[in-house]
């Protein structure tokens, strides 16, 4: 059996890994990895293959930044004849980012089958590209795993037969309880004691100058009660300098490896985020999340998890942080099949 998978952005690295060791020890199996090169920074691609333990990509396509039409178009044009010589039996592809829209396209013009990791997962918002990306790849898979039921339920919603479904659980977990214990014994030496954890990057939070202004203002007014660390994603950064905000009170950071990040979530006070992964990060991890977006796609996450959307009010999300500061905190618990074996149980599906 030939699989290839293929990965481009960050959130892809960790949910892949886990899939590539999970069937590495196959002896019947050949695995290809495509990297589309859609995240080409050491810091956003390199550095997550080294601490994860990933083969090196057999192919980079070197697609790189461009629109969204752009990206999702080289990545098609570039990927259909390492396709084509590859023959796989079946691609794999992960998330939501270009990447995965892109090979599943691409995939399904050559009738070649599709599963798709992280399936049925939706935030009813179609003003999100991830959204239109989910909805698309999920239309056109011939196998889909979920993490949780919600995601099998949308998907019987959209009337996706139930026998292409496989409820497998989550395999970013897979990927945090493998690297925790390094996580653990990260030094604390250079960090705050006590501190709050942010991450923006989606477009409808960083893009405009006042909603982004807003939301820094808003890190700036806790700032004399806690340290706020702030990796900063580089299209954040862009916009940061682009629009002269001063957020040098804040505790700027560039983009971290994985091990790093995950020591920082782990011993966080509050995390702060707009990113999808995090919110479920944080729920493993027991840590008071804060999203900064009107809706999730990873519901899971609020009605189990330590999960609260904010939405982009300000006011809501300083009442929140303070409210967590003061010992007031949601309490979660871990959905069920975010155990760490969800690669497994993919792999003996794809078997
Ligand atoms: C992409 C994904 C998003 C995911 C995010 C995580 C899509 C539609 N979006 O968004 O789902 O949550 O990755 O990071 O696929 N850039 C660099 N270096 C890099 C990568 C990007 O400087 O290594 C710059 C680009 O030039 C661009 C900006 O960052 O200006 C955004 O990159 P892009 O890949 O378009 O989307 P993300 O916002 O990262």
């Amino acid at each position: 059996m030939n699989i290839l998978h293929v990965v481009g952005a960050r959130p892809n690295f960790m949910k892949a890994a886990p899939v590539l060791r999970a069937i590495r020890n196959s002896s019947a199996v050949t695995q290809t990895l495509v990297h589309t090169g859609q995240h080409y920074d050491v810091k956003m691609s390199d550095v997550f293959f080294q601490q994860l333990d990933m083969p090196a990509p057999d192919v980079n396509l070197g697609v790189g930044s461009g629109s969204h039409a752009q990206q999702t178009a080289e990545i098609m044009r570039r990927i259909e004849p390492v396709i084509i010589e590859a023959r796989p039996d079946i691609v794999v592809v992960y998330g939501d980012v270009n990447s995965t829209v892109a090979a599943a396209l691409v995939c399904s013009k050559l009738l070649i089958r599709i599963a798709h990791v992280e399936a049925g997962l939706r935030s009813f918002d179609h003003t999100m590209p991830e959204e239109i990306n989910r909805i698309v790849t999920d239309r056109i898979a011939d196998v889909l795993f979920t993490p949780s039921t919600d995601g099998d339920v949308n998907l019987q919603r959209e009337g996706i037969g139930a026998e292409k479904i496989f409820r497998v659980g989550n395999v970013m977990i897979d990927s945090l309880v493998r690297l925790l214990p390094a996580a653990n014994a990260y030094p604390r030496n250079g960090f705050p004691k006590r501190y709050a954890l942010v991450t923006l990057h989606r477009p409808s939070n960083v893009d405009d100058s006042v909603v982004l202004g807003n939301i820094l203002d808003g890190l700036l007014s806790v700032r004399d009660d806690i340290d706020v660390i702030f990796p900063v994603h580089p299209r954040t950064k862009q916009r940061i300098k682009e629009f002269a905000i001063d957020a040098t009170r804040l505790h700027l950071l560039e983009p971290l490896p994985y091990v790093e990040f995950l020591a920082l979530q782990s011993r966080a006070a509050v995390v702060i985020t707009d990113s999808g992964g995090i919110q479920e990060e944080t729920t493993y991890l027991g840590i008071p999340c804060l999203t900064v977006r009107e809706n999730t796609e990873r519901p899971i996450t609020v009605t189990l998890g330590t999960n609260t959307i904010v939405g982009r009010d300000t006011n809501r999300l300083i009442a929140e942080m303070r409210d967590i500061l003061e010992g007031r905190q949601k309490k979660g618990s871990i959905p069920p099949l975010w155990d760490g074996h969800a690669a497994d149980r993919i792999a003996t599906l794809l078997r």
